[in-house]
């Protein structure tokens, strides 16, 4: 199969151009950077938003894997979320017309249901899809786009809604974008100050303050009363396994699939577990911004697809340690 991959030189694109061609498919990767190192069959750097270059993007292949977008909770950057994931989704599927292809993959977010307020749990498909965040509601203004064209023009889509999803190293890695302000002190503190004020920020910033020290340190997030946060965290590896059965199973065309972990973890329990094997201080704190507790469910996927994910966060934890800085070298490293 020759795959489009936009995105192709992110976190999930450039593990999954690997993955494909290492399984006899071929790839052309299209982003607005070239990937590092590049050793893709072919690359186009372009925008989304210049629709010329989608023509010659789509040219020739079999299936694609929409995997470009911008991601940020920043207000700042509501305008730009909606041009890049709405706008340049529609750009996309509009050059997609008449091109024949076998697969569409969107990728979607597990933001486009209420994850910070759930109306049950786990959170299956069939719940209410409700996003907290521009972001979330861009992903779901792309869900409605690629069901409606692919009705319209015959196109045989996928949905698919990630959980969070990094690669392995990342967990432990202070200046990481996600996992940087999730569990590190000096990192959240930064990360609460960029945003513009409130007493919620305010809070929250007084209390890691309280334990933090020139040197990084972890911290378990808990909301107000105490309770640990608690979410899914989908190792990248498992979300490239996910992304290549919506592209080639047959069970995937015209379905949604949440795709992620098999369980949601407790904050504690990672994050003491990160401390133990990093040798880093750790901390409980309360903050009083968005708390998170959710399980999410992956079976339709592990039932229609046969997906089986294979990391939870012990396993990734233990890799970002034996990838990243080797066992025991790590306080040293991060307190430099
Ligand atoms: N990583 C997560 O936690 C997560 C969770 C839910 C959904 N997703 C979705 O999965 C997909 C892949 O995520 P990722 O973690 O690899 O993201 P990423 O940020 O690492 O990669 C996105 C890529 O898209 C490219 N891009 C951005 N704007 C573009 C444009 N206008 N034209 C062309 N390319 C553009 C970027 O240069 C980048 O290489 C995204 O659609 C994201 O929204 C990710």
């Amino acid at each position: 199969m020759k795959v489009l991959i936009t995105g192709a030189s992110g976190r999930v694109g450039s593990m999954l151009a690997r993955h494909l061609q290492a399984n006899g498919h071929q790839v052309r990767g299209f982003d607005l950077v070239e990937p590092s190192p590049n050793t893709l069959d072919e690359m186009i750097v372009g925008d989304l938003l210049h629709t010329k270059v989608l023509n010659r993007a789509l040219d020739g292949v079999d299936g694609v894997a929409h995997l470009a977008a911008f991601m940020s909770w920043h207000p700042k950057d509501v305008t730009k979320l909606f041009e890049i994931n709405v706008t340049g989704t529609y750009n996309l599927l509009q050059a997609a017309r008449g091109c024949n292809l076998q697969r569409f993959v969107f990728a979607s977010s597990g933001e486009v249901y209420p994850e910070l307020n759930p109306a049950y749990l786990p959170i299956d498909e069939a719940h209410p899809t409700y996003p907290t965040s521009p972001y979330g509601m861009t992903k779901l203004l792309g869900e409605k786009m690629v069901k409606n064209f692919g009705e319209q023009i015959g196109l045989p889509f996928c949905i698919l809604r990630f959980a969070h999803t990094q690669a392995a190293p990342e967990l432990l890695d202070p200046d990481s974008f996600f996992s940087g302000p999730r569990f590190f002190v000096n990192a959240k503190i930064r990360q609460l100050r960029s945003f513009p004020p409130s007493p919620a920020i305010e809070k929250s910033v007084a209390a890691l303050q309280q334990v933090a020290t020139e040197q990084e340190q972890l911290f378990i997030a808990c909301n107000p009363d105490g309770q640990p946060y608690r979410m899914a965290i989908c190792d990248a590896r498992d979300m490239i396994q996910g992304v290549t059965l919506a592209l080639t199973h047959d069970n995937a065309v015209g379905e949604t699939f949440n795709i992620g972990p098999v369980t949601s973890f407790d904050f504690d329990e990672a994050v003491n577990y990160m401390a133990s094997v990093t040798g880093l201080p750790v901390h409980k704190v309360h903050l009083h911004t968005t708390s998170y507790r959710y399980d999410a469910s992956i079976d339709k996927a592990m039932r229609l697809l046969g997906y089986s994910p294979q990391y939870d966060i012990f396993r990734m934890i233990d890799d970002a340690v034996s990838t990243q800085v080797g066992e025991g070298a790590y306080a040293e490293r991060i307190s430099c």
